[in-house]
């Protein structure tokens, strides 16, 4: 097809819609998509959205600039499910049609309110001075359609002390109470997350920046998020400009999971323990949510930053989600777990003699333990390959890509490691789903999201 240059905020309009589908045509049949991981029809995905279980299905809004596989005009895609399995793309979006959003529909959550979901986002509002913080509404009603509130933006003040770049609107519930918090930083370049309050969802309050226990996280704190998780508060961090501290914060932007309490009075959140939430190359921004039973659960964006991947450009997609992830507390750290049924949708390969060929592009590979002293998984042949090494005596874990021959973002290493107490017992679980690969280590004691490209699948364990 006939590719066509288009100025970085361009909204979709009735003129260049038509562009768009035969844009989603085209990438419809790439050699690149994965078979359960959710992606884009066209053009760039980055965070997850707005995420709820209404009305008897599943909403998954995503960051999207539809035209080019790079982060222009932020639109909000939106994919429905009754299970979580099948997936179904929506018309109903976020288009950036409106003046005080002239710069997209930047990232937020939904939660229901009455009979409606309301959607919060950021209106992206850039001017020569920098960014002009806008907070603004959109409310889906029980028909599944959408519109955006009259009286946008809902808030669009910057506290004293706080730089203008105020993002990200992720509202909950707590003691009869709606809570906001927008992620943010100081002029000073330290991480924040602001806390607003509203007994209505309309009219917000600025109620202070909330006191992580004296921590400080970067100079930027994004898409701040907290659910509730075995009695406890989870609050999730993405952060730019943490330094690297050995096997942890090593990509561009991190993630970060604490587990404590949440004190919407004062505002503070009491830190009991925390750790970068997934350890691989590929992940930022997740956002957590109930589903029908309740239970916390959450997406991740399957990217990080300003990421350069292999055949993007001529893909014309890029990015994706993780798999939606269970979670639950065990022995004070964060277990992540695949939902049983999404889990069961991977065959699973059989080794004989520490080999096998996957009879598909997307597989599970289980391996109960790691006896020997060092077991290395191979996927892919010798020269393209990565590498999956395990050292019991030393306590290490090793994802490497230097082995592959579409190497990518090599600027942010191409190892990623994590460190146990030696001798003690590993089990994997891979899945990978045609480059898309999660590494679940002891039954998702730990997790590793990344990217690889081999052109051959053969597995070998030595
Ligand atoms: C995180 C982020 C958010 C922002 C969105 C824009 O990846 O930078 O802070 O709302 O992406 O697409």
């Amino acid at each position: 097809m006939e590719l066509k240059q288009f100025e970085k905020y361009t909204p979709v309009t009735t003129e260049n819609a038509e562009y768009v589908r035969a844009l989603a045509e085209y990438c419809k049949y790439s050699a690149r998509r994965p078979r359960f991981h959710l992606t884009p029809p066209c053009g760039l995905m980055n965070d997850p959205n707005g995420l709820n279980y209404y009305n008897g299905a599943y909403h998954v809004f995503y960051q999207w600039f539809p035209f080019e596989p790079s982060h222009g005009m932020k639109h909000w895609g939106h994919f429905v499910s009754r299970d979580l399995i099948n997936w179904e793309s929506s018309a109903e979006i976020l288009i950036p049609t409106e003046e005080y959003e002239k710069n997209g529909c930047y990232s937020g959550n939904g939660i229901q309110i009455g009979n409606e979901l309301f959607l919060y986002y950021t209106a992206n509002y850039n001017t020569p001075e920098g960014k002009v913080p806008k907070q603004a509404l959109a409310i889906m009603s029980s028909d599944g359609k959408i519109n955006k509130y009259e009286k946008n933006p809902i808030i669009d003040e910057i506290p004293e002390g706080l730089d203008r770049a105020i993002r990200d609107p992720y509202v909950f519930k707590r003691n009869g109470s709606f809570y906001m918090f927008l992620g943010g930083g100081t002029t000073a370049g330290q991480g924040r997350i602001l806390l607003y309050k509203s007994s209505d969802g309309y009219d917000w309050s600025f109620q202070g920046c909330v006191n992580i226990s004296g921590l400080e996280f970067g100079y930027m704190i994004e898409c701040p998020g907290i659910v509730s998780v075995d009695g406890k508060d989870v609050l999730f961090l993405s952060v730019m400009g943490l330094k690297p501290e050995g096997d942890r914060y090593n990509n561009e932007f991190s993630t970060i999971y604490l587990i404590g309490h949440l004190d919407v009075d004062n505002p503070e959140f009491h830190v009991e323990a925390y750790d970068e939430l997934d350890k691989g190359f590929d992940f930022y921004a997740p956002q957590a949510f109930y589903d029908e039973d309740g239970l916390p659960i959450f997406f991740g964006w399957f990217g990080c930053g300003c990421q350069t991947l292999p055949y993007m450009k001529e893909d014309m997609w890029v990015h994706g989600l993780t798999m939606p992830r269970r979670i639950s507390i065990v022995n004070g750290k964060l277990i992540q777990s695949l939902p049983e049924k999404a889990a069961a949708q991977y065959d699973t390969a059989k080794l004989t003699d520490g080999q096998a060929i996957p009879l598909k592009n997307s597989f599970r590979l289980h391996i109960p333990e790691c006896e020997d002293k060092i077991t290395v998984i191979q996927i892919g042949e010798d020269g393209d390959c990565f590498k999956i090494t395990v050292d019991r005596e030393r306590g290490k874990l090793t994802v490497d890509r230097s082995c592959l021959k579409e190497r990518f973002c090599r600027e942010y290493g191409e190892k990623r490691s994590i460190s146990f107490e030696s001798e003690k017992k590993i089990c994997l679980d891979l899945y990978y789903d045609n480059t898309f690969a999660e590494l679940f280590i002891n039954e998702g004691e730990d997790v590793m999201s990344f990217r690889a490209f081999p052109e051959s699948l053969a597995i070998k364990m030595r």
